[in-house]
């Protein structure tokens, strides 16, 4: 399936919202956090699908500034999911070479979550391979604020600022903006996901459920993107 793809037009950087694992899992009369683990698979697919397409950067967004709004038992529940995801999967990803990048406000986690983070960036530090941003209590605007504090610290004047200096005071530093967003589960917006860094990013939104993204799809996905033609403001 890969083989549709021109290697030589390929997103650098995917930002994938995964929405609908709620609504999948009310549709099978089951509760949300069954969504959440059915979700769980299909991060682990996509992720590997991303790998042998040859992409350099996914960055997964996995809970947001605002998902603290839900139930206990949802949050916990997300939690213990992240935390499971950074101790069983470190193995394989680390196996496969990719490059684990927690992104967010890491000091509301949990003392529990942040230490599995830090444990799964520590170990695949060094790898090569794709790059799996994934954005855990992470939010557009907290970024930008968190940002302009680093800035304002470091004692950069009104005069001296640039957009470099904001770009390099995000979370995603050092790493090129999406070249593609995908959002699944049927709501066409942006829920403060990487304001900043996608300016100029093409958007593709399917109603899919996120638990039912199939690599097919994914696939077709990049496929169209490469048919796109991105001006980023100029006549052609
Ligand atoms: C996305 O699925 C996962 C998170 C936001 C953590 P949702 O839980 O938002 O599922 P829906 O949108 O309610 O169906
Ligand atoms: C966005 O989905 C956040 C994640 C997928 C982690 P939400 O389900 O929280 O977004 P809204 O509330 O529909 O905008
Ligand atoms: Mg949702």
């Amino acid at each position: 399936m890969t083989s549709q793809l021109d290697k030589d037009n390929l997103p650098e950087h995917i930002a994938i919202i995964m929405d609908g694992n709620g609504r999948w899992a009310k549709a099978k009369n089951r509760p949300r956090l069954f969504g959440h683990n059915a979700g769980m698979k299909t991060l682990k697919k996509i992720v590997r699908a991303s790998s042998d397409a040859g992409i350099k950067i996914v960055t997964m967004y996995a809970f947001s500034t605002e998902n603290w709004k839900r139930s206990q038992d949802e949050v916990d529940g997300l939690m213990n999911i992240a935390v499971e995801y950074f101790h069983k999967e470190v193995g394989e990803l680390h196996e496969n070479n990719v490059k684990i990048n927690v992104i967010g406000n890491l000091e509301r986690l949990s003392k529990k979550v942040r230490e599995s983070a830090v444990k799964a960036m520590n170990t695949t530090a060094a790898n090569t391979g794709l790059i799996l941003n994934i954005a855990l209590n992470y939010g557009g605007r907290d970024e930008l604020i968190h940002a302009v504090k680093d800035l304002i610290g470091q004692g950069i004047t009104a005069e001296e600022i640039t957009e470099q200096h904001i770009s390099d005071h995000l979370y995603t530093k050092g790493q090129p903006d999406p070249d593609l967003l995908i959002r699944t589960g049927g709501e066409s917006r942006l829920s403060n996901f990487m304001l900043w860094q996608m300016a100029y990013t093409e958007f593709m939104f399917t109603d899919i459920f996120w638990p039912d993204f199939e690599v097919a799809v994914y696939y077709e996905m990049i496929h169209d993107y490469q048919k796109r033609n991105r001006r980023y403001g100029s006549a052609e």
